[in-house]
């Protein structure tokens, strides 16, 4: 099983800096996807095209997707909540993009002013929208182990929600830890109701890292056989509709545990450290990867 490459979405310019307090310029985000290009990632979720009122850190959208140098073989998905965005998406070229559907009514709600059933219902616009124009769609599902407002997700609800949204035409699912608080178990639990219904090539594992079980919890989805993982680099991240949630797992602390496992990345740990530390001194954060802090003098 360990010889199965991983494919890593590289999710840092997007999840890592919608919550981002410091107001990040454009010019250092291009700098910052352009350095992710180099270090041998296959996609990077470069930006959302979701409301600059709710989100203002995202309003250099276009400016940001258009600057980018785009590297042949690398994707470069963009999130959107709605047709608006994905109109907006296609204007400057997007070739894929990412909606995301939450797994309980509250944080629906307080993430994206509907409900899940109103959330489908875009999504199917945005799907079809998507279609016409040949592009692809991943499918995201948030709060897939418990909810800032709900509490506790049962299973059978994200099983549910990701065969509708496979069904409906995403080509991968993203199951999203949002505030972190899997574990070992619950994880596992939680995949196992979505393996009745949908294949794990079908599937991909987005850990925040609040509750430092992230790395875990990605054990536990790659032994189920999912071989895409999300992250972002510096363990930046945070959905600012998520109260309490920090970031996700480091891209360096991921690729640190793959690489000895034996598992193939692609990508050169070197590179990835240095794009960490230019965001992170941008930001003047220390990386949150410990892999990161250990290497980066050496
Ligand atoms: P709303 O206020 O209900 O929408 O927000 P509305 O249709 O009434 O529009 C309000 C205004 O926003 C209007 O402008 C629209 O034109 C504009 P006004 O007329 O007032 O000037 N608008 C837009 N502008 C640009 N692009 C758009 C767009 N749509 C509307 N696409 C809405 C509803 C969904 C728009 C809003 O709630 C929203 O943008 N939410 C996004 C929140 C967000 O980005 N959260 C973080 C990403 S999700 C996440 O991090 C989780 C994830 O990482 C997985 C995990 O961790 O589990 C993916
Ligand atoms: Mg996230």
């Amino acid at each position: 099983k360990s010889s199965v490459p991983v494919r890593i979405v590289e999710v840092g310019p997007r999840d890592g800096l919608q919550n981002e307090s410091v107001k990040v310029h454009p010019d250092v985000k291009i700098e910052f996807i352009n350095q992710l290009s180099q270090t041998g990632l296959r996609t990077i979720e470069v930006t959302s095209f979701v409301s600059p009122k709710w989100i203002p850190q995202m309003g250099d959208n276009a400016e940001v997707f258009s600057g980018i140098k785009k590297e042949t073989g690398v994707t470069y998905p963009v999130l959107v909540p709605n047709i608006q965005g994905c109109k907006l998406a296609l204007k400057v070229g997007a070739e894929e993009v990412a909606i995301f559907i939450a797994a309980s009514e509250g944080f629906s709600r307080k993430n994206t002013n509907c409900t899940i059933q109103e959330s489908l219902n875009r999504t199917k616009e945005v799907i079809d929208l998507a279609k016409e124009n040949n592009i692809k769609v991943r499918g995201y599902v948030s709060c897939v182990i418990g909810c800032p407002y709900d509490g506790k997700v049962p299973p059978s609800s994200v099983a549910k929600l990701t065969e509708t949204l496979l069904t409906m035409g995403c080509y991968e699912i993203s199951l999203g830890d949002t505030i972190g608080v899997g574990t070992k178990i619950t994880v596992h639990n939680m995949l196992q109701d979505v393996l009745k219904t949908t294949t794990s090539d079908k599937l991909a594992i987005h850990c925040h890292d609040t509750y430092g079980q992230a790395l875990v919890n990605i054990l536990v989805a790659l032994e189920q056989g999912i071989t895409v993982v999300d992250a972002a680099v510096a363990g930046l991240g945070g959905c600012p509709y998520a109260r309490g949630a920090t970031g996700n797992v480091a891209t360096e602390d991921l690729v640190y545990m793959l690489e000895g496992m034996g598992v193939n990345t692609g990508v050169d740990l070197k590179k990835l450290i240095k794009a960490g530390r230019y965001i992170s001194d941008y930001i003047k954060k220390v990386p949150a990867s410990k892999v990161n802090n250990a290497l980066h003098s050496k």
